[in-house]
Formats: structure tokens, C-alpha cells, sequence
């Protein structure tokens, strides 16, 4: 039996999908039964509870939902937190300020919804460690929304509403997501949460300003999702195969730039319904819509209430029943029949990165290279194969970079750019006398993975390694996510150190999921 007492939902795939299908499953089943006045206690969380509802964005359904979904259970001990007049406004940390309020019960559970993003991840870990060392219950964190990057219990009803539609077949789907998908963090949550129907196409309707980022269409795709992309309703319109399920979400346009405000005007207007498009639609389709609508101008137009296609409003009062059901799950009273491994947190070799190489004696590249003026080293460290196959201007970028961070500054070395026997350039630095560490060998491959390190020994190679990107980068001084929004940026002086996880050839903030290039996490 998996209990899920507490678990983080900081992002949708924090649940997997048999847990999704699962969690709908409930919602179905309580729905069922409100509607017909029938006995609900197997929902009804058993052990005491303290739940905090911590938003520091505005917010009506998502917190007014939770409220009453929070008040459902009998047991828990229901807490409004008043951000306004909080430590907040006297600068205080999210972690000081969630520690604290933990400290008041065995077990809570918190909705949080920050302008910040990542802080729902942040605090699992910060918190979790502070529970640690007080022998409070680990407190499971709700994601209500940080700022454009996720709303995972905004996605959990979404979902069921779309399951819904299908008669709870999760075989197929098309969807249309329409309106501001740069910043609305509904339509980035869509990007695994719709991972629960088997095959998946998706339309794209936005202009270029505020189109889908192109790592979440990237992902999309690797995900399996057919992807289409258009740039307005009436281009949309025109073309074939049009969806049954179309989805809206408002201009965010407290996220938006100077630049994109500006043309406000125009990008509301491809993305807005208009009464002489309605011949166009699909007969069964629906709207979709996770609210609010803006009373001036809204994406989908008054008019459109009174009709069949009419979604959006059941889609709403699905939120209360979902939230119901997540947090019943995670005060333990539903159990999930567990037929899937629990989950360990992989054991990884934090140095799987660097990898030994062969070494060929009587052709080192150090003596070879030696005679186009660098004296070989007796003892010492030779760094080679830096920026292998890039331009001669980014290799001697990589080269300084590199003696700048691993500070080799103040030692006897010498550096240079060779042309190799297939035309391509690569950096070198050679470093008598000096040995790097294990964690500049880190720092290293996360400045210029694939370059090689010998070390040298009585004037010959004793020990050679390729070093690849690593797997986590995290614990230095001179890396930073680029998103200014991201809770470990020190523009929002958390004091919290970043951290990247490698996928493909990228490295991913670990908070707000930001992608970066290697080249791009380093200060100096
Ligand atoms: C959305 C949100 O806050 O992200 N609304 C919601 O939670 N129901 C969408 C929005 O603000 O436009």
C-alpha cells in the first residue's frame, strides 16, 4: 500500500501516472457520491492535521477552492496565513517563515502560491531537513501556482475534466491551447499532464510574443505529443483537423515586458473568440478555460455561457472535488495498491563523470606539442582537448574561463590553441608541478566537458581521463540560474545556492526547471 503522507507536489510528474489515474479515479468517486447525498467518511482524513494555505499572489478559485476543500476534512486544524501582514513584509526568508510554521503541529501540509518560482521545491528540502531535526512529520507542500512555471492541482483538474469529456477513455487526445502560452503556467503543466492519454496531438494557438517556450514544445515532442503550431484563432480556423477540446488561458500581462504589453492589442485579438467563428467549430466541442476571465475583453466572450460549449464552469467546480481528493491522499486516508516500485532516490558515483581513457605511450600529444615551443612537463597536469572542433575565438574563451575559475592565475603554466590533423582547433593548459582536485575536476567538466586531463608523472602520462558533463552541478560559488524568477537567484536574496541537473546536453535549474547551456551557468 502507498500512503502519500507527506509527498511534495511541486510539479505534475511529482505524481506519476498510474498516481494521476489513480487520484481521478477517487475524484470520480467522490464526485459521484456528493451529487447523490451519499456517505463520504472514507475521505475524510482520520489523523490530526494542520493545513496552511500560504498564497502570496492573488488568487480567488485556487484558494477559495482549497479553503473549502481543506474545511471538508473534519480532523484538520485550517489555517489562512496572512501573507500581507506577515514576516514576509519584513524580509524574512520562505524557509525561516515555513520552518516556523511547522514547528505547530505533528504533520501539516501546505498550499503555497509565490510569484517566485521553484519555492514549493525549496521547501521540501529546507523544510523537510528542519522537521528532521525536530522529529516533526516530513510536511507534504502543495504547488498552487509559482509564478509561470507550474500549477500542478490546476493540471489535476484540467485533466479530469478532459477525462470527463472522454467518458474517462484515456486512449486520445486533441487539444487546443490558446492564449498566452509564454507565460501561463496552466498551459506548462499541460506539457506532462496530458502524459495520462495514451496519444496526444496539440495545437499551439498564439502569436509569436507569447508562443509556447520552445523547451516545452521540445519536450512535448519527446514526450510523444503530435505538435502544430498556429498563430492565431482564424489561422486555426482555416486549416484541417481542428480540435474538439480547445483550451484558454488569459493574457498575463502582470508577467509581461514593456515589449510584449505594448502590442496588448494585438495579441488579445488572435487570441479572442468571435461570435462569426462559431460555424467553424466542431459540433461536441468544448471550452476550456482555468479562469479568470478578464471582464473587459475576455478570450471567450459572455455570449458563449448560455451554449453547449460551455466548459469551463463544470471544469471550476471540478477543482473543489480534486483538491478534496489530493489532500484526503495526503493526510493518509487513501491509500493507493501499490503495483508499481516505490520510488528510491537513486545512489549515483558523483563522480561517474570522469572516465578513464587509454593512454598511448610514445604518441602523448604533451611531447608532440611540446615542439611548437612548450617544453614538456616533467610532473604536473595537462589539460587538452578544450573546445575541440569550435572556433578558435571560443576556444581561447574556454581556456581563459577556465584559468579564471579554477583561479589558475597565480601558477607556473602555460596555455595555447593547436590545429589537430582533422583541421579542428582545441585548447590546452599545461601545469607543471599542479594537481587539480576532485572538485576542480568538477568545475571543470561543467565549464568544458569533453576535454581530457593527464596527469603526468616523471615526463610521462601516468593517468588520463575524459571528462563528460556531470550529472548535478550544484555546491559552487560562480554558477547562477539565469531566470529571475527563480528563488535561488540572489536578486531575490533567498540565500539559496543554484543547482542544475543534466538532461541531454543541457543543464536544467533544478527549482524552476530553466534550461541552460553549460556555457551560461557561470558568473565569471
Ligand atoms: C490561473 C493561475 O493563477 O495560474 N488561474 C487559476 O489558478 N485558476 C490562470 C490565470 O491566472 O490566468
Amino acid at each position: 500500500m502507498k500512503n502519500f503522507r507527506g509527498r511534495t507536489l511541486a510539479l505534475i510528474r511529482d505524481f506519476s501516472v498510474s498516481e494521476q489515474l489513480f487520484l481521478y479515479e477517487k475524484a470520480k468517486e467522490l464526485k459521484q457520491k456528493w451529487l447523490n447525498k451519499e456517505d463520504l467518511d472514507e475521505f475524510q482524513i482520520k489523523d490530526p492535521v494542520n493545513i496552511y494555505i500560504v498564497f502570496v499572489e492573488p488568487s480567488t478559485r485556487t484558494k477559495e477552492s482549497f479553503i473549502n476543500a481543506a474545511r471538508f476534512h473534519k480532523n484538520a486544524h485550517v489555517n489562512i496565513f496572512d501573507a500581507e501582514h506577515s514576516s514576509f513584509n519584513k524580509n524574512e526568508s520562505y524557509v525561516d517563515t515555513f520552518n516556523m510554521l511547522t514547528s505547530y503541529g505533528d504533520y501539516s501540509i501546505f498550499i503555497v502560491r509565490t510569484r517566485l518560482e521553484g519555492v514549493p521545491r525549496l521547501l521540501e528540502r529546507k523544510v523537510g531537513e528542519f522537521a528532521h531535526r525536530h522529529g516533526i512529520d516530513k510536511p507534504a507542500f502543495i504547488n498552487g501556482g509559482d509564478g509561470r512555471h507550474e500549477h500542478p492541482t490546476q493540471e489535476l483538474l484540467d485533466e479530469f475534466t478532459f477525462l470527463e469529456q472522454n467518458n474517462f477513455d484515456n486512449s486520445y487526445i486533441k487539444i487546443a491551447l490558446i492564449g498566452d502560452l509564454l507565460h501561463g503556467r496552466t498551459v506548462h503543466s499541460k506539457v506532462d499532464g496530458l502524459k495520462i492519454f495514451k496519444n496526444v496531438e496539440v495545437d499551439l494557438i498564439a502569436p509569436e510574443e507569447i508562443q509556447m517556450p520552445e523547451h516545452y514544445v521540445e519536450k512535448m515532442k519527446s514526450n510523444g505529443f503530435e505538435v502544430r503550431k498556429y498563430f492565431s484563432i482564424d489561422e486555426y480556423l482555416s486549416s484541417s483537423n481542428i480540435a474538439r477540446t480547445w483550451y484558454f488561458t488569459r493574457l498575463q500581462l502582470e508577467r509581461m515586458g514593456e515589449d510584449i504589453l505594448e502590442k496588448e492589442h494585438v495579441l488579445r485579438k488572435a487570441v479572442t473568440f468571435r461570435k462569426d467563428m462559431i460555424d467553424k467549430v466542431k459540433e461536441g466541442t468544448k471550452f476550456y478555460h482555468p479562469l479568470p476571465r478578464p471582464k473587459i475583453n475576455p478570450e471567450i466572450p459572455t455570449f458563449l455561457d448560455e451554449l453547449s460549449l460551455n466548459g469551463w464552469e463544470t471544469q471550476a467546480r471540478n477543482g473543489f472535488w480534486i483538491r478534496v481528493v489530493l489532500l484526503s491522499m495526503l493526510g493518509g486516508a487513501i491509500t493507493m495498491e501499490c503495483d508499481e516500485p516505490e520510488k528510491t532516490p537513486m545512489e549515483e558515483d558523483e563522480y561517474e563523470f570522469i572516465i578513464p581513457a587509454q593512454i598511448v605511450h610514445g604518441t602523448k600529444g604533451v611531447a608532440k606539442e611540446g615542439k611548437r615551443g612548450i617544453k614538456p612537463i616533467e610532473n604536473g597536469t595537462v589539460i587538452d582537448h578544450i573546445a575541440k572542433g569550435k572556433s578558435t575565438e571560443e576556444v581561447f574563451n574556454t581556456v581563459v574561463k577556465i584559468r579564471r575559475i579554477l583561479k589558475l592565475y597565480d601558477c607556473d603554466s602555460a596555455d595555447g590553441i593547436f590545429k589537430s590533423a582533422d583541421g579542428s582547433y582545441k585548447g590546452y593548459i599545461s601545469l607543471p608541478d599542479r594537481y587539480l582536485t576532485k572538485k576542480e575536476i568538477k568545475k571543470l567538466a561543467a565549464i568544458a566537458p569533453n576535454t581530457t586531463v593527464n596527469i603526468i608523472k616523471d615526463a610521462s602520462v601516468k593517468e588520463k581521463y575524459r571528462i563528460k558533463l556531470p550529472p548535478k552541478i550544484y555546491n559552487f560559488d560562480e554558477i547562477r540560474c539565469k531566470n529571475e524568477n527563480c528563488i535561488t537567484h540572489p536578486k531575490n536574496g533567498e540565500n539559496v545556492g543554484a543547482s542544475f541537473v543534466r538532461i541531454g546536453d543541457k543543464l536544467v535549474c533544478e527549482y524552476c526547471e530553466t534550461p541552460h547551456e553549460y556555457s551560461e551557468i557561470w558568473v565569471i
